[in-house]
């Protein structure tokens, strides 16, 4: 295969010899749209660090399901904003809870969408981390108990998967026994299996009201430098019963996706997270970048990289864009 006997540039001629070799192709059937739930009516409060993405009730959020069904979108992912906030994170498996709710008319009036729910504490605690806090720290083993209940309660909700994103070890056994006992063994389990203590989680932390008060989440959340810990973190999950794993966020760690797809077996979902959103359409919106280009190029780098799923708020744009 040496040149002048080879030459790659023959099969790039034309677009359709293009299409014809290519690779890797980016499908709307990938995509998990993610949304933010907020109480009330006719709530729809625009995310600045996230243009084109807003914190919505209900009404609102049926509307969005339904939009992202007619672009063929299978999935939406649901992160809560509660009310109130308090020391043991209540309004996380409140029976009316600002997820439970969403999930409920949701799948009430959009039941061919798939809705996913994540399954933290942060949102919904006075001092932000994603766990029960004592002396100062965040107890692993106290959070197991609380992350249960809350999965158990979008499930009787009606949610069609949860996901867990608290990084409490041991948190996927814990879930699936909690789901076994109430009755709900056929529902799956997606977990944020290598999920890095990340800044680019910035915009999100504006969307879901969820900084931490003090300190960092690097005492749960994974150190960005370690790639063979994230094939022990996903090891543990496929151990404890996941049925998708999860490496967050997604641009920055796409050999460890590599990685995820040469050792493991099972679906895997890649989460493009907000900052990686942010950086894009504020690029775009400089002028510095096409930043249609950059959302699709991005997307199939992902894929690429071995991701089956795609968790991004590109999802209805970069639909509209494989429709056409
Ligand atoms: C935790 C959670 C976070 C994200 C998803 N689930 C934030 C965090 O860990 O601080 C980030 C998603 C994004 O940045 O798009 N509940």
């Amino acid at each position: 295969m040496q040149f002048p006997l080879y030459r790659p540039r023959r099969l790039r001629k034309s677009e359709n010899f293009r299409r014809m070799v290519r690779e890797t192709r980016l499908s709307v059937d990938d995509f998990v749209y993610p949304l933010f739930a907020v109480p009330g009516k006719s709530v729809k409060k625009p995310i600045h660090s996230m243009p084109g993405n807003f914190q919505m009730s209900a009404d609102y959020l049926v509307q969005e399901a339904k939009a992202a069904k007619e672009l063929g979108i299978p999935a939406v992912l649901l992160f809560g904003i509660p009310d109130k906030k308090d020391e043991l994170a209540t309004g996380a498996f409140a029976k009316d809870g600002v997820v439970q709710r969403a999930v409920r008319e949701i799948k009430s009036r959009v039941p061919d969408i798939l809705v996913i729910t994540d399954v933290c504490l942060c949102e919904y605690t006075s001092h932000g981390h994603c766990g029960m806090l004592e002396k100062g720290s965040v107890d692993n083993d106290s959070t197991l108990e609380v992350l249960a209940e809350t999965a158990v309660s979008h499930a009787k909700a009606g949610a069609d998967m949860v996901a867990p994103s608290a990084m409490m070890d041991g948190q996927v056994g814990a879930i699936r026994e909690g789901l076994d006992e109430a009755g709900f063994d056929d529902l799956p389990i997606m977990a944020y299996s290598a999920k890095y203590a990340s800044c680019f989680y910035g915009p999100f932390r504006e969307a879901a009201e969820s900084t931490p008060q003090f300190g960092d989440r690097k005492a749960y959340q994974m150190d960005p430098a370690n790639g063979d810990e994230a094939i022990r973190e996903i090891t543990l999950d496929v151990e404890e019963g996941a049925d998708i794993i999860m490496v967050k966020p997604a641009l920055a760690y796409l050999d460890v996706i590599r990685r995820a797809r040469e050792e493991f077996d099972l679906p895997i979902a890649a989460y493009n997270v907000s900052g990686e959103f942010a950086m894009v359409k504020a690029a775009a919106q400089m002028g510095w970048l096409d930043g249609e280009r950059a959302m699709m190029e991005c997307l199939t780098s992902i894929r690429r990289a071995g991701a089956d799923i795609i968790i991004t708020y590109f999802a209805p744009e970069a639909a509209k864009v494989l429709a056409r």
